[in-house]
């Protein structure tokens, strides 16, 4: 019987579970559960015999593709895949896949939540200031970006987009002002949304020259990954520009340098938690199911990535 391993360091909601394994088991499959691992020898033990995975950050590397030696898919229940050693999934004939859309209104929602966070001091009961009217320039203008634009609008936000692979038509027919390059949106606007992908072109590609551009009071809003930002040099602008604040999803590596010299200026999740939502995990979750038994079953690989 094909076996499908759900491994999730971080668990979907209990309640997605049920969902999920509904979906596995009317395609005619086994559902196995790894749930919270804590060392990679589990999950090496765990992919042994299975036809396909559904992860979320859990790293999918040579190795464990090599240990895999039934394993015809992996999807990604969410929308980043830099997790997932693509060369290796692809030299061993691996399929991968993610479910783009399927969690970004939850990362949004955050997004969004963090900003007011930071412009009510953290809710301290000090004067603090508004979103409205205030600008928000969305970096990269995929799903979560969309939904980060129409949630700053109700906020009377003006909202800006750069996108580097989508139309300015495209951006404009959402009442989103599109600009011609990433520096111009920095330099417009005093909140920035990051939303780009992590991989070799953009990690450590936010750093002091693009941050500098930003106005007066700037806040970087990062759900995308760390990995994208500079650190050294998001360090010595905030070092250089105390109206400058940082807010992560999920800590940088220097969070102890923050801690001791930003204090009120960032904030950082213990774990990373955009796509923590009820909602967002059935969606993905189901989602991913639904698209192994669709590829095992009829050969349908739509939002194959590899
Ligand atoms: C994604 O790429 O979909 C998000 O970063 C969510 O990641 P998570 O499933 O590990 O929470």
């Amino acid at each position: 019987m094909t076996k499908v391993l759900i491994a999730t360091e971080k668990p979907f909601a209990a309640e997605a579970i049920p969902q999920i394994k509904k979906v596995i088991e009317s395609a005619g499959f086994e559902m196995i559960l790894l749930e919270k691992y804590s060392d990679k020898s589990e999950l090496l033990t765990a992919v042994a015999d299975v036809d396909a995975i559904i992860i979320r950050s859990d790293k999918i590397t040579e190795e464990v593709i090599a240990a895999a030696k039934n394993l015809k898919i992996v999807v990604r229940a969410g929308a980043g895949y830099d997790n997932v050693d693509l060369a290796a999934a692809t030299a061993a004939g691996v399929t991968v896949m993610n479910t783009p859309g399927q969690n970004s209104n939850a990362v949004a929602e955050l997004a969004v939540g963090l900003m007011v966070m930071m412009a009510r001091g953290f809710y301290n009961g000090k004067a603090g200031t508004e979103l409205k009217d205030r600008t928000i320039g969305i970096h990269a203008y995929g799903n979560v970006g969309r939904y980060v634009g129409q949630i700053a609008k109700g906020f009377g936000m003006k909202v800006y987009a750069f996108d580097p692979f989508l139309t300015k038509e495209a951006i404009e027919k959402d009442g989103v002002i599109a600009v011609d390059s990433a520096e111009e949106l920095y330099a417009k606007c005093q909140y920035i949304s990051l939303h780009i992908p992590a991989n070799d072109k953009t990690k450590e590609s936010i750093g002091y020259d693009i941050l500098s551009k930003m106005p007066k009071g700037a806040v970087l809003v990062n759900t995308a990954r760390k990995e994208v930002i500079h650190e050294a040099e998001m360090i010595k602008l905030m070092e250089d520009r105390n109206d400058f604040s940082y807010i992560s999803d999920i800590a940088p590596v220097n969070k102890d340098i923050f801690a001791e010299k930003f204090e009120g200026r960032f904030f950082f999740t213990p774990k990373k938690m955009g796509a923590q939502t009820l909602e967002a995990n059935v969606n993905a979750g189901v989602a991913g199911a639904e698209q192994i038994a669709a590829f095992i079953n009829n050969g349908d690989s739509t939002y194959k990535v590899n």
